[in-house]
């Protein structure tokens, strides 16, 4: 939504310079191209430089029987510079047309880069439109380590996982995780089956033999965090007892759907006041993905994975990664430290494990010690075992040494700082250290930078 980060300022007045050649013409400068990425330490194309995206209205169609999706994205964004042409990320599928504030815009493919030059430049600062109609058959990615996201098809409909590039396999926008924006989304899908996005449903109308939902998240999401579920789920409306609306959908009934409301208060116990407008679950046993997805507000859970703990870590990740998102792939770690460590609580707080006894099991296992949390080597490791388990040893350590009144002061702190917002490795650090009034050096140095095991699991 709105990136304002020092870095990313002071790179884009470096851009300024270099490709203008001088300083200080900032009014009226002509426009010039948009970056065609966000130079991302793992994926540098990501994401789209010159503007920040505020609002998706997505308005989509889809046939299962075919796999066919008809799209509009219609985007409000502000311009961060003066702008001859900007970029959009899109996976596949074919663009048919493009018009920046109602005037047709040129566009160009090359990949998953779509180029659109509007009739006339755009002033830096200013706020424009741009609609893009699409349509095709949307593709199933397989990511870096191997797992499939992207928009997979299941018996009777599709979902669409994001984590962390799928999201640009259904529609075309600014798919990096420093630019988050609100959503509405629009389905339109076949009578009898239901569709199932981020945030609340706001409308839903049959006419005919077609069925169209309307979805809309008011709060910042990062596009990796968007979903859409279309099949025959039994879906259901409640509320906490705090009064936040609860949507879920899933294939029959499972009991765990019933203790959202608990785990939630909880969490919020724990981390602070939930983020979010509504919460709820998608449960597809059907989908054989291998892992659960924290969905915005609505955590998505493939198959074999909706059992109590990853229900505690997806819905911890409500917090660590989805209202404070990591600023760049690098800062994956913030995400699943907190998200592991939650369910180290949970074991200890509603089981018999010592959160201690998570911790040894975690230094003991070979595979945490594969890379720096804080550095996976490539693009495969981000969410690779160091990132969840050492990840989760780092905040343990964290604890020992400020306490734990300073340490459930930094787990609820560090969300509030951030909230909505992005944050990166560096500006957790200089948290901490604020919070805790302590120069933590040598903590960094060997749980989060350091190469080997230390010899001493309290050291
Ligand atoms: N974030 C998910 C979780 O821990 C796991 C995951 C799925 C993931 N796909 C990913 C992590 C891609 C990093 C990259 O619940
Ligand atoms: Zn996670």
């Amino acid at each position: 939504m709105d990136l304002r980060r020092p870095l990313a300022l002071a790179a884009a007045v470096l851009l300024a310079v270099t490709s203008t050649g001088c300083t200080g013409e900032e009014d009226g400068a002509r426009g010039r191209p948009g970056a065609a990425g966000l130079s991302d330490p793992y994926f540098p194309q990501l994401g789209n430089g010159g503007y920040d995206v505020r609002h998706y209205a997505l308005t989509l169609a889809y046939e299962p029987g075919t796999g066919r999706l008809t799209g509009t994205a219609d985007i409000t964004a502000r311009a961060t510079q003066a702008l001859s042409a900007f970029n959009l990320d899109l996976t596949g599928l074919t663009v048919h047309s493009a018009t920046v504030d109602g005037e047709p815009a040129a566009v160009r493919r090359e990949g998953a880069e779509v180029t659109l030059r509007p009739g006339a430049d755009l002033k830096s600062g200013d706020t424009f439109r741009t609609v893009i109609r699409y349509s095709g058959t949307p593709a199933t990615i397989t990511d870096a380590e191997g797992a499939r996201e992207g928009w997979l098809r299941t018996a009777d409909g599709a979902v669409a996982l994001g984590e962390p590039t799928g999201s640009t396999a259904w529609f075309p926008g600014n798919h990096h995780p420093s630019d988050k924006a609100a959503y509405t989304v629009t389905v339109t899908v076949p009578k009898g089956l239901q569709a199932v996005s981020n945030g609340e449903l706001t409308g839903h109308r049959t006419t005919g033999d077609r069925t169209t939902f309307t979805w809309r998240s008011a709060e910042p999401m990062a596009s990796y965090l968007a979903t859409l579920a279309i099949g025959r789920y039994e879906t259901k409306t409640s509320r906490t007892p705090s009064g936040i609306p609860v949507h879920t959908a899933a294939r029959g009934n499972p009991a765990l759907l019933a203790r959202i409301p608990e785990l939630l208060a909880w969490a919020a116990e724990n981390f602070g006041p939930y983020p979010f407008s509504s919460t709820g679950a998608i449960v597809d046993p059907g989908l054989d993905v291998g892992y659960a997805l924290e969905t915005q507000g609505r955590p998505f859970f493939g198959q074999g994975t909706f059992d109590a703990s990853t229900l505690v870590h997806e819905l911890a990740h409500q917090w660590y990664g989805n209202s404070v998102s990591p600023e760049s792939w690098r800062d994956m770690w913030l995400n699943e430290s907190f998200a592991t460590y939650a369910e180290w609580l949970y074991a200890e707080d509603f089981g018999d494990k010592p959160v201690r006894k998570s911790f040894d099991e975690a230094f003991a296992d070979d595979e945490n010690w594969a890379f720096p949390p804080a550095e996976p080597p490539t693009a495969a490791d981000i969410s690779g075992p160091p990132v969840y388990g050492r990840g989760a040893m780092v905040l343990h350590r964290l604890r020992r040494a400020v306490g734990d009144d300073v340490f459930f002061r930094i787990l609820r702190g560090w969300p509030a700082e951030h909230r909505h917002g992005n944050a990166s490795t560096e500006d957790f650090i200089t948290y901490v250290e604020k919070e805790a009034d302590a120069d933590l050096t040598d903590l960094w140095d060997t749980w989060l930078y350091g190469e080997d095991r230390p010899t001493d699991p309290s050291a």
